[in-house]
């Protein structure tokens, strides 16, 4: 079957790769893909932002599968466009995808069935702050309502930092947009936990846990990113644990979107927050985590391809997913100066030494290729992903990748897992 990706980033590079190792796929073909994932598939271009544009490539193409990758064509309505042309979509509708798409719809999804969460209140415009402000305790979470690629988020310590969030989403200053909505939340405390499910609307299968480590600088200080590392073992989740999760937060969750006509579809994210409480939700996204993605599929011992076909057949029941036993972890390299402005276009060397070392893959995000060379085109450039028996070995094995790849102005955290891996001792 051919199968075709939708979005460039390091998640779409793992995914592509995953799917081309299945029986069941004979092509995989990448809309925009990048240089790396133009070594697992073809690329065809087309942007994410143009739904007409993505809607023609699927005619020309006439793929078994389509893959939506991003957040972006999902809250477009790519799957609502392609599913009444009889087209086989991996990902949820514009419905279905609100979950992540507007946080204010999310939490009071959450509130509604009574799911764990921060305390919250929504307002409308600067005016409201006061008084909304006035029933928490500081520090407060301010978050944009809307798509903000993890950069609508401010942790106010004092009424005057509340203040001046609220005054810079309103205003447009903050995210270059003006925000129609602005959240105010409770600040909880604990171990972040990234849980994704693959889900056919009624079943969910649950993928192997992972943590994203989303600040800039090394112990978490500085401005939030996409994600600059992640890790996944088994001992971050226990199996007591992880029924939970399935059993309160993940069924409820898709139990609900049924009942309000909106069957969720695709990857659900859980964003957890592992409080002294319990596990609460943070946030959902609609799609594969960015770089959870990377680590999770090096994990993966069962056929991404046979899975997401079950979920669109809606029948996932009778799918278990296989895991080898270990650790995964995923490096990123990003340009100097992300998540602010950054050069893009310089020649990046040594990926063919790095795709050597044995169990590592060195996923792309931000590259191009001119004229036969590989350079950088985004803020976040390749993730060098390893799997090993244990985390301080995956570890070990993408910084040895990481210390044969250049690029003018390479960044990278060194201190990704560090948690864990104090832990453990
Ligand atoms: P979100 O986009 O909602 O996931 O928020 C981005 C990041 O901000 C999360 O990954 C957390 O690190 C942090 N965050 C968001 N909401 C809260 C909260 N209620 N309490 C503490 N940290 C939060
Ligand atoms: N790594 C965070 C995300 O994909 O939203």
């Amino acid at each position: 079957m051919k199968v075709l990706v939708i979005g460039a980033g390091g998640r779409e590079h793992a995914i592509a790769w995953a799917l081309a190792k299945s029986p069941r796929v004979s092509e995989v073909v990448c809309a925009p893909g990048n240089a790396g994932m133009a070594k697992v598939g073809r690329c065809v271009p087309v942007d994410v932002a143009d739904l007409r544009a993505m809607v023609e490539l699927v005619a020309k193409e006439q793929p078994g599968m389509v893959v939506i990758g991003p957040e972006l064509p999902l809250s477009l309505g790519l799957t609502d466009e392609l599913l009444p042309r009889g087209v086989r979509v991996f990902g949820p509708t514009k419905a279905a995808a609100a979950l992540e798409t507007s946080k204010s719809f999310a939490k009071r999804f959450l509130q509604r069935y009574k799911l764990p969460t921060a305390a919250y209140a929504v307002i409308s415009e600067e005016s409201e702050a006061e008084e909304a402000l006035s029933h928490f305790h500081f520090p407060v979470v301010v978050k944009a309502d809307g798509l903000a690629a993890g950069k609508g988020v401010v942790i106010a310590k004092t009424e005057e930092e509340a203040h001046a969030a609220i005054a810079g989403l309103f205003s447009g200053q903050l995210l270059g947009t003006p925000e129609h909505s602005v959240l105010i939340e409770e600040f909880l405390n604990g171990e972040e936990l990234s849980f994704l499910v693959i889900s056919d609307g009624t079943h969910a299968a649950p993928l192997a846990a992972a943590q994203d480590h989303k600040r800039i600088g090394e112990g978490d200080t500085g401005p939030n990113t996409g994600g600059m590392g992640v890790y996944s073992t088994d001992a971050m989740l226990s199996p007591e644990l992880r029924e939970w999760i399935m059993h309160h937060i993940v069924q409820p969750t898709l139990d609900g979107m049924r009942a309000e006509d909106a069957p969720f579809v695709g990857v659900l994210y859980c964003g957890l927050m592992m409080t002294a409480r319990g596990p609460m939700v943070l946030e959902f996204n609609a799609r594969f985590g960015d770089p959870e993605t990377q680590a999770i599929l090096m994990r993966l011992d069962s056929d991404l391809m046979e899975a997401m076909e079950a979920a669109v057949e809606g029948r996932l029941s009778d799918t278990e997913l296989r895991w080898k036993p270990g650790a995964s972890a995923c490096v990123i390299a990003s340009s100097a100066g992300y998540p602010g402005h950054y050069r893009k276009g310089l020649p990046i060397t040594g990926l063919e030494r790095a795709a050597l070392i044995h169990d590592v893959e060195v996923f792309h995000s931000g590259t191009a290729e001119k004229g036969g060379q590989i350079v950088t085109a985004g803020g976040r450039v390749l993730g060098a992903t390893a799997i090993a028996t244990d985390l301080e070995w995956a570890l070990a094995k993408a910084y040895e990748a990481l210390g044969m790849i250049h690029f003018d102005g390479i960044y990278f955290r060194h201190d990704i897992g560090h948690r864990a891996l104090k832990e453990a001792k």
